[in-house]
């Protein structure tokens, strides 16, 4: 059978991530890699969780083992409903979700909100895996500006505006306030302000996607969600716990408007019926333990040494060649190259040269970014990424 022929309009918007295209490359040990945006392995819990495995196998096979409710596994929403409370958002274990990752979050509210042609608003640059869920849906994707703080409120407002005034349905804003993927960037708290602001005026549902918030390397930098405290409805709510336990538990969470996640719990039905319950038990299990606290201060001392690595290593190497922005938290620093430089035409050139790095270009729904590329310091030793950004210096500006 020609399968070509028989795809729907569906299928034909649906977009593979250039950057799970990379594997090969990430997992080559000859090429030193800052592509990719997976945590290390070295943070995995992994005894523990081993232990955590084989007793909920043994003690609870009727629930690790059985379907379960589609809304998640009730303790873990506990535990999310407390996790979130420390967050500052006021929540009861009603009000979550729990979602095969956060990617699945972003797919099922996709299917719940968007029909063919309705706008997204999307940050200049944003991740991939939301883009290619809203193109999934075909959706338009609308870009807004961002500097140092987070989003430009007044981009964000001209770009609805002009949307809107074009008859346009402007149905959401996805968002990743905290040590954004890829750009590292921390908003600040006026402009989250300033953004739920303009949904409210626009009318528009937030996205506030935040799987990086528990990664912060300083004490001054707020991360408090833009979701605590907002009483309006407007915020959509979700996280992870794949940056600081594993993203092979396939556990994130998802808080919103009852109404709302009603309709995305029909959508997870037919999706899969339920998160992994194994997971979601080992999970449990572990929050349980008490053991998460410790876990994410392990998690962030680790990524902060490896941050502060690869900063001075572009301090040092680069210097006033290029910009990048501080990461404060996360796992991504976000370099800007002189203009003219096309940061995906010299990726061949790096990997002759034993480097690899993600364009930037590929995170910009407009087109734009050609001289900007993303690095992550999760992936390698302190020695390997002080070699790689020298052979990218030499590749660069000699
Ligand atoms: C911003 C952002 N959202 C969502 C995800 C998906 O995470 P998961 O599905 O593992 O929770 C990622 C993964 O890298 C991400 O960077």
């Amino acid at each position: 059978m020609q399968f070509e022929k028989s795809f729907s309009k569906d299928a034909d918007s649906l977009r593979s991530s250039p950057i799970r295209a990379f594997a090969a490359l990430i997992n080559d040990p000859k090429i030193i890699s800052f592509a990719g945006g997976a945590p290390s392995p070295e943070t995995f819990p992994a005894a523990n969780l081993a232990e955590l495995a084989r007793r909920v196998i043994a003690e609870e096979k009727n629930v690790a083992l059985q379907y379960g409710p589609t809304r998640g596994l009730a303790r873990l929403r506990e535990c999310v409903a407390n996790i979130s409370e420390s967050r500052g958002i006021r929540s009861s274990a009603d009000e979550v979700m729990i979602t095969s990752g956060s990617q699945q979050a972003l797919d099922l509210i996709a299917r719940a909100l968007l029909d063919p042609g309705d706008v997204v608003l999307v940050e200049l640059p944003t991740y991939i895996g939301g883009s290619a869920a809203f193109f999934a849906r075909r959706a338009e994707l609308a870009g807004v500006a961002q500097d140092d703080d987070g989003i430009v409120p007044e981009s964000l407002d001209e770009v609805a505006t002009r949307h809107r005034g074009a008859g346009r349905r402007v149905k959401l804003l996805y968002t990743i306030p905290n040590f954004q993927n890829p750009s590292g960037r921390l908003m600040s708290p006026a402009r989250r302000r300033a953004v739920i602001e303009l949904a409210r005026k626009h009318d528009f549902a937030i996205i506030e996607d935040d799987p990086y918030g528990e990664l912060v390397f300083d004490s001054a930098a707020d991360t408090m969600p833009m979701k605590a405290g907002e009483e309006s409805g407007h915020v959509i709510y979700l996280s992870s716990f794949s940056k600081v336990l594993a993203p092979g538990l396939r556990c994130g969470w998802m808080i919103a408007d009852p109404i709302l996640l009603r309709r995305v719990e029909m959508a997870k039905e037919s999706a899969d019926l339920c998160s992994g319950m194994l997971d979601q038990a080992i999970v449990a299990a572990y929050c349980a333990s008490g053991e998460l606290p410790q876990q994410i201060g392990r998690v962030r001392d680790f990524y902060r040494a490896r941050r502060s690595v690869l900063l001075d290593a572009l301090e040092q190497r680069f210097g006033s060649r290029a910009r990048w922005t501080n990461a404060r938290g996360g796992l991504f620093t976000f370099v800007t190259l002189p203009d003219g430089t096309d940061a995906e035409a010299m990726l061949p050139k790096a990997i002759e040269a034993g480097v690899a790095y993600i364009p930037g270009a590929s995170f910009f729904v407009d087109g734009s970014g050609q001289n900007t590329m993303r690095l992550t310091f999760a992936k390698e030793t302190d020695e390997r990424m002080r070699d790689g950004v020298a052979r990218l210096a030499r590749l660069f500006f000699s």
